[in-house]
């Protein structure tokens, strides 16, 4: 997909059950409007995925997984595959520092489920952000681009087109504390620039990348105003349809906005 579309995720982690999943989609989807120039995600628990997936209107809300295996089947135990995931969602968060962190997945892992879902045409949100510590160090340059080559080594330029990139520095995931928008645009440039070195300028100017880490309703038309930003990844702020709606109406006009600014307007 092209960067005309911004794209807006909704990551409701491990929250909302069968229920309350099933209401909130009801409720978003009456006060959401369809634009063009808008994609919305939601990105709701593996357990409701199946009953959203007849609930939701696929012109109006795509849907994701929050993980998955990389294996197509097999004796994995307690594991979902990207292959049983097709024909329910259309694209899986790969990488999300939640899952680097706490369930310790490496680069390997991470390579792997970025595959998988190339493989069964998935688009991968492949999430990379640095954690306080790299960042006091002024590590941060050297972090996101291990981790771009970690998760993308084997993808071709080909490929490439079906991958999201999120910038979800660590320390602002679910902490309040989000990055300023000057320092987004840097990072995100810094992104686009080792994307340019892997795969040439026009690859590196085709990638949609994300901002993510404690969007609110308030903050989200900052970030969707710089050119570099394609769209948001919301957790906290997603888990309420009134708030969710009003960061996906910023996208709309966001959107406009910075078409304006490259239009010259
Ligand atoms: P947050 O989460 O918006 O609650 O900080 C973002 C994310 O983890 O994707």
């Amino acid at each position: 997909m092209a960067r005309d579309k911004t794209l807006i995720v909704g990551n409701w982690k491990m929250n909302l059950d069968m229920h309350e999943a099933s209401l909130y989609v009801h409720q978003l989807a009456k006060l959401v409007k369809n634009h063009r120039d808008v994609e919305v995600v939601l990105a709701p628990t593996a357990l409701t995925l199946q009953s959203l997936s007849l609930q939701v209107n696929y012109r109006q809300f795509k849907l994701a997984a929050q993980n998955f295996y990389w294996r197509d089947s097999g004796a994995y135990t307690g594991e979902i595959s990207a292959s049983q995931l097709r024909g329910i969602v259309q694209y899986v968060i790969v990488g999300h520092s939640e899952r680097r962190h706490i369930f310790h997945e490496s680069d390997k892992d991470i390579r792997a489920k970025v595959q998988a879902a190339i493989r069964n045409h998935l688009r991968p949100i492949l999430c990379i952000g640095e954690t306080a510590g790299e960042r006091a160090d002024g590590e941060t340059h050297d972090v996101l681009h291990d981790q771009l080559i970690g998760g993308l080594a084997n993808v071709t330029s080909e490929e490439l087109e079906q991958i999201v990139i999120a910038y979800e520095p660590v320390w602002a995931i679910g902490s309040g504390q989000n990055a300023h928008p000057n320092d987004v645009s840097a990072v995100i440039r810094t992104i686009r620039s080792q994307i340019k070195h892997l795969y040439g300028p026009r690859a590196a100017d085709a990638i949609q990348v994300l901002y993510g880490g404690s969007v609110k309703a308030e903050s989200a038309s900052d970030y969707l105003a710089l050119p570099d930003v394609d769209g948001l990844l919301v957790g906290g702020a997603s888990l309420e349809a009134h708030t969710f709606n009003d960061i996906i109406k910023k996208a709309h006009k966001g959107s406009s906005l910075a078409k304006n600014i490259e239009g010259g307007l």
